[in-house]
């Protein structure tokens, strides 16, 4: 069979609240021009994140009557903690209430102000959460990444070659840890093969640097494993993720993603003691160890999440659901990232709006455009979100000025995304008439989140 069904039945629905153009015109004028700042109500498709937006199941839902809310020791705590081990493969593991809290605590314990923190691409947490502590963020997207259009199978790769430069020119003792991103987010949500992993894994361990692994989007990572690299095809997805965190010395994560829960997260290494000093803040910041930052029904939700988000039946709907955008996309001529990432569909908005240059924002005119046209949410990522620099005070045109709009798991069906389509190729039409964008009022830190425009 060739189409494509949702392998799951709907048993509980949320409406959508269906708004006019006219009406959408004012609410996004009313929100400056930031989709960061509407109402979710007024919106009809939210493609803003797949970030504790999934749905989750039935078996999830009743493990959550089950959970144990005890402060230390609960039922729950453990487990979460065997379900973490047996996927993740790591001795230690620190409950955090998201992915953010896991980078604060991981970064405050290793990197000092003049340290140095490699990642194929950070996410803007994982940057800030390095550059609050002083250190240094450093990007090493391997070449092909840059090319929107190539088919290459994984471009969310590390630049091997660039990072055997960077620990022999600053030296392993600037260099507290190693970071790969998989998927890829801020790159087009694109996978990392388990053969990048490797060398990353072992340009640090003969460096005597940690390597850490953001799992986000290990499952996705994972399956893109399963379908791409030869030697895979018949290995259970389970498996080639715990390989692909066996070359590592620990990870973060956030639940909200490859977990289906609406929050949690996680820190994990084979480091006793570096976990034991952790652990003193989280009992600071987060909670006490068995819990952190979470109730005991959160971790009754993780615990079944991580479990049901390796089912390969599900990963087969995942990756094609997102292809069945792209493809269609492609062949419109309409200009995207190309192959299809996991979790998002990222337009290219500086060849969407040619005549719109990066410091007049093309992606936030984009994806202003589509609310408009059709009350969907995405999020710029270009020049608004990367194009300032808050130490030097200047700002410059981002690598690349995207719009992405990330698909929520199990939340939103095919026919959502043929009007996702439809919304896209009438902004498409009519894309010259598309006006630029300039920031009005916008914070030093983070800005995309609250920054206000006005339509030039
Ligand atoms: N790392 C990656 C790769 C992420 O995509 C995110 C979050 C985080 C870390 C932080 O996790 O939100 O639980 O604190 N990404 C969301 C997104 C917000 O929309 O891409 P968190």
């Amino acid at each position: 069979m060739k189409t494509i069904i949702e392998p799951f039945r709907i048993k509980m629905v949320e409406p959508i609240k269906l708004t006019t153009r006219s009406e959408r015109e004012e609410l996004i004028r009313a929100a400056h021009f930031n989709p960061f700042l509407l109402r979710a109500e007024d919106v009809i498709i939210d493609l803003l994140t797949d970030s504790g937006t999934s749905a989750m199941s039935s078996e999830a839902w009743a493990a959550m009557m089950r959970g144990d809310e005890s402060y230390a020791g609960a039922r729950s705590w453990y487990r979460f903690r065997d379900t973490v081990q047996d996927i993740f493969g790591f001795e230690q593991v620190i409950p955090t209430h998201q992915g953010r809290a896991a980078e604060h605590i991981l970064f405050g314990m290793l990197v000092k102000p003049d340290s140095i923190v490699p990642n194929n691409t950070h996410f803007d947490t994982t940057r800030a959460n390095i550059e609050f502590v002083g250190g240094k963020p450093v990007d090493l997207p391997c070449r092909e990444s840059d090319d929107i259009d190539s088919d290459e199978p994984f471009k969310g790769n590390m630049d091997i070659a660039a990072l055997e430069q960077l620990v022999e020119e600053k030296g392993p003792e600037r260099i507290p840890v190693i970071m790969v991103t998989v998927t890829n987010n801020s790159a087009g949500g694109q996978p990392v093969s388990m053969a990048n992993i490797r060398e990353v894994s072992r340009i640090a361990r003969s460096a005597g640097i940690p390597f850490y692994i953001d799992a986000c989007r290990f499952a996705e990572n994972a399956f893109f494993i399963k379908r791409n690299e030869p030697g895979y095809e018949n290995t259970p997805t389970v498996d080639i993720a715990r390989e692909m965190f066996s070359y590592a010395d620990g990870c973060t994560m956030s639940a909200k993603k490859d977990a289906f829960a609406n929050i949690g997260g996680f820190l994990c290494s084979n480091d006793a003691e570096l976990a034991q000093q952790e652990r003193n803040i989280l009992i600071l910041s987060e909670g006490f160890p068995t819990y952190g930052g979470m109730a005991g029904r959160d971790l009754e939700a993780i615990a079944v999440g991580l479990r049901e988000v390796l089912d390969e039946h599900y990963l087969d709907y995942r990756l094609l659901s997102t292809r069945y955008v792209v493809e269609r996309l492609v062949g419109a001529g309409i200009p995207v990232v190309t192959p299809a990432g996991g979790h998002a569909v990222y337009l290219d908005a500086r060849r969407f709006l040619p005549h719109i240059a990066p410091l007049e924002y093309p992606g936030q005119s984009l994806s202003v455009e589509l609310y408009i046209e059709a009350g969907i949410r995405s999020v710029e990522i270009g020049t608004v979100m990367f194009g300032f620099d808050p130490r030097s005070g200047e700002e410059k045109p981002a690598h690349l000025d995207l719009v992405r709009l990330a698909i929520p798991r199990r939340v939103y069906t095919q026919s959502h995304m043929d009007y996702v389509l439809e919304a896209i190729s009438l902004v498409w039409q009519r894309r010259r008439d598309v006006r630029g964008m300039k920031i009005v009022k916008a914070p030093k830190f983070l800005r995309h989140f609250t920054a206000e425009f006005e339509q030039i």
